[in-house]
């Protein structure tokens, strides 16, 4: 890792207009870095917002407002000619291999491109590097005659791993990349994912609600919540200290038991609320126990929590600075009764 920045996301917002000229907020105005070689891990709730963060990065749609820079170059203002060169930088690895690969198109021929589009490698040079990327992937020189409906969902995620890496990006983007798969083949392609990391010096933008596999594979996590970062920290910060209470209660909910982790009993009311024309308030009101009248006036800020640790909850940091630490720990009254 390093503090060369690879992704800087800034005052990052996304806004789809609806009809009767409602407005759904999926994403709201965020900040993201992430450096060198480093794993940043984006979770929450479905709908929360993180697959539309992706894919305001890659330019798979267009940002409506905010600037996003890769290696230092804002993207914003690029032609079509610029985009494809960015993309030899950024890649992005799909949940869901199936709908990613196109089925008329043997793996040879998904393997090709990348190298004749961004690096104009001539062909006899193209099917070395695609043997040479489907070694690196676990898979065999056979496979490249192979179609996409003749390979297991692992080996098509593999594919998938190998069309992302193809032209040596330094950031992949890999949106719930195990998501779709059996649970056996999940964690061999979780090491996969970390090998390549190592050898290539990938820096990680990984999309995921899972968080066990989260807390393995990321060096920070991100925590977004109808289109607001809530918390950002290391990973062991975020699983052990966390701040926000929509972190603790997303983490209480998780299948962690087996880690040690302390068990925290807040819980927060109802379902995930809506994006759709959000007060100018934190989005956690009337779900969350901690809730204070100063909670529907104003949208918190992400406040520093520790070094490199932040949340945007004023309230419990106010806690944890008149009470102590070990007020975090303990459920509030409200919430025994849950
Ligand atoms: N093209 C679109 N038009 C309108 N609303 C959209 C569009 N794409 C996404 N949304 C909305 O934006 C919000 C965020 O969606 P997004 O797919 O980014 O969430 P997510 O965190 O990736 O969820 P999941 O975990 O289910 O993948 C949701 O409310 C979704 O319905
Ligand atoms: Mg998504």
């Amino acid at each position: 890792m390093s503090d060369y920045a690879v992704l800087q996301v800034d005052k990052l917002r996304k806004i789809f207009p609806l009809a009767g000229g409602r407005r759904l907020h999926a994403v709201d105005g965020i900040d993201l870095t992430l450096h060198a070689g480093e794993t940043l891990a984006l979770v929450g709730e479905s709908g929360s917002g993180k697959s539309t963060v992706a894919r305001c990065v890659t330019r798979l749609i267009e940002p409506t407002a905010g600037d996003v820079r890769i290696n230092g170059r804002s993207i914003r203002p690029l032609d079509s000619v610029a985009l494809a060169s960015l993309y030899r930088e950024v890649q992005m690895v799909f949940q869901d291999p199936n709908a990613s690969l196109n089925p008329r198109l043997s793996v040879r021929q998904v393997l090709h491109e990348p190298l004749r589009l961004h690096l104009a490698m001539p062909r006899d040079k193209r099917e070395a590097r695609a043997r040479a990327l489907v070694e690196l992937v676990g898979l065999a020189p056979a496979h490249l005659d192979r179609y996409p409906h003749e390979l297991s969902g692992g080996q098509r995620q593999r594919v998938g791993i190998a069309r992302a890496i193809a032209a040596e990006p330094n950031l992949v983007i890999l949106d719930e990349p195990t998501a779709s798969l059996d649970v056996s083949v999940r964690g061999q392609v979780l090491a996969l994912l970390r090998r390549l990391q190592r050898e290539l010096k990938l820096a990680y933008f990984f999309i995921s609600h899972d968080l066990p596999v989260v807390r393995h594979m990321a060096d920070r996590v991100a925590v977004m919540y109808l289109g607001r970062i809530v918390e950002i920290g290391p990973t062991a910060e975020i699983f052990e200290r966390p701040a926000h209470p929509y972190t603790r209660a997303l983490i209480a909910a998780a299948p962690i038991a087996q880690w040690g982790v302390k068990r925290d009993r807040l819980r927060l009311a109802g379902e995930i609320g809506s994006p759709v024309d959000p007060p100018d308030a934190c989005r956690l009101v009337g779900r969350c126990p901690l809730e204070q009248p100063s909670c529907r006036t104003a949208e918190p800020a992400l406040l520093t929590v520790a070094n490199g640790h932040q949340a945007a909850c004023p309230i419990t940091l106010g806690q944890s600075a008149t009470l102590g630490q070990s007020a975090l720990d303990r459920p509030m009254p409200s919430q025994t009764a849950a």
